[in-house]
């Protein structure tokens, strides 16, 4: 696989990485631990390095996945990014954020346990924390790095006074951040912002959430947070958006390639500072997403993508309003 460098000084990473959040219940609906650690595994033999995952994914579980995946792989072969501040509560419920100084210290302290490494290579608050200032974060997580527990220091949907005010405290390697064919918002004056300053990004939601895969979840799915929560999947919306993919598999299947390998390869194709982080949690959306880094793709092919997909057709915001609230990167600065 490709390999690109995650902003100025950030590390080398595999042009595809791996988002592991749907390998913990509750998130996507039921996972298969065996079969996640079997994806993981695969994607690592394919040359994926970049693993991302948060603490709260599973309060905890997903870390502890991980870890177990990871045995027998050299620790200097992964790049582990991990997002931190999201509070949980035993019935699975969100309490806010932390990005307290003293939190970020203590939560990192718990995933070096889970995860069985003495370093990570990438820590970033999931969200902003509103009684925190950014500043104060950054620093907590800067002083880590000179403790040689943390390597580089990440972004998480943060808009664009918060990327310069972390980025001024300690350089900023990647922001993590929703792009895909149905979600656009970057480009308006974050992307040239991260581009300006060296920054590269991780993008996920590559496929909306597996939308543009065209294959949906149960309507009735236990726990799946895209069925109970998420616009885009909701009645009256998901028939609108299943249409719009229906027209890219009409683009796809002159090319030998499906839906998703088209969202994958859209993506890609805006920028080599562009790593999309894709949520596989099966070898076989492993393989489909992997087959995406083959495809080229035309300036004609791109024109024909974009009328059939883009956010104007799309029908739904890509999260609930409580969370779009939290979302800095919506937010006009
Ligand atoms: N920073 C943030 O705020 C934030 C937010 C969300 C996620 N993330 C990170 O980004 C990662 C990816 O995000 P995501 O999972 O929401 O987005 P995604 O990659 O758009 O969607 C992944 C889902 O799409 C479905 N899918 C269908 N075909 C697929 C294929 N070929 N390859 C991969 N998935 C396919 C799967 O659902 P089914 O198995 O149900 O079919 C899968 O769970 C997460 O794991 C997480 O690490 C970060």
């Amino acid at each position: 696989m490709e390999t690109a460098k995650l902003g100025q000084a950030g590390p080398v990473v595999g042009t595809l990485g791996l988002g592991c959040m749907g390998m913990s219940p509750g998130i996507y609906g039921p996972s298969d631990e065996a079969e996640s650690i079997a994806t993981i595994r695969a994607a690592i033999a394919a040359g994926v390095t970049l693993i991302d995952t948060g603490d709260f994914y599973g309060a905890g579980h997903n870390e502890m996945l991980i870890r177990r995946a990871l045995e027998g792989t050299p620790r200097s072969q992964i790049v582990l990014s991990v997002k931190f501040g999201a509070l949980r509560d035993p019935a699975g419920g969100w309490g806010g954020n932390d990005c307290r100084p003293q939190a970020v210290k203590n939560f990192l302290a718990y995933t070096l346990r889970r995860l069985g490494t003495d370093y990570i290579d990438i820590y970033r608050p999931a969200r902003l924390d509103p009684t925190v200032p950014i500043e104060d974060t950054i620093g907590a997580i800067a002083d880590t790095v000179s403790a040689g527990y943390v390597r580089h220091i990440g972004l998480s949907e943060a808009g664009v006074g918060t990327i310069r005010r972390a980025h001024a405290v300690h350089p900023i390697c990647d922001l993590q951040i929703e792009y895909s064919l149905m979600s656009r918002g970057i480009e308006a004056a974050i992307l040239p912002l991260t581009r300006q300053l060296g920054i590269a990004v991780t993008a996920y939601g590559v496929l909306s959430r597996g939308l543009l895969s065209g294959r949906i979840p149960e309507s009735g799915s236990k726990g799946d947070i895209r069925v109970s929560r998420m616009p885009r999947f909701a009645e009256g919306n998901l028939e609108k958006n299943l249409t719009l993919v229906d027209a890219l598999r009409r683009i796809g299947d002159e090319k030998g390639a499906t839906p998703a390998q088209l969202a994958v390869a859209w993506v890609r194709s805006r920028g080599t500072d562009i790593v999309p982080v894709i949520g596989a949690r099966r070898r076989s959306q492993l393989d489909e997403a992997l087959g995406a880094l083959a495809l080229s793709l035309s300036a004609a092919d791109l024109a024909r993508m974009d009328a059939a997909v883009s956010p104007d057709l799309t029908s739904g915001e890509r999260y609930d309003p409580t969370q779009m609230a939290h979302l800095d990167s919506e937010v006009r600065h």
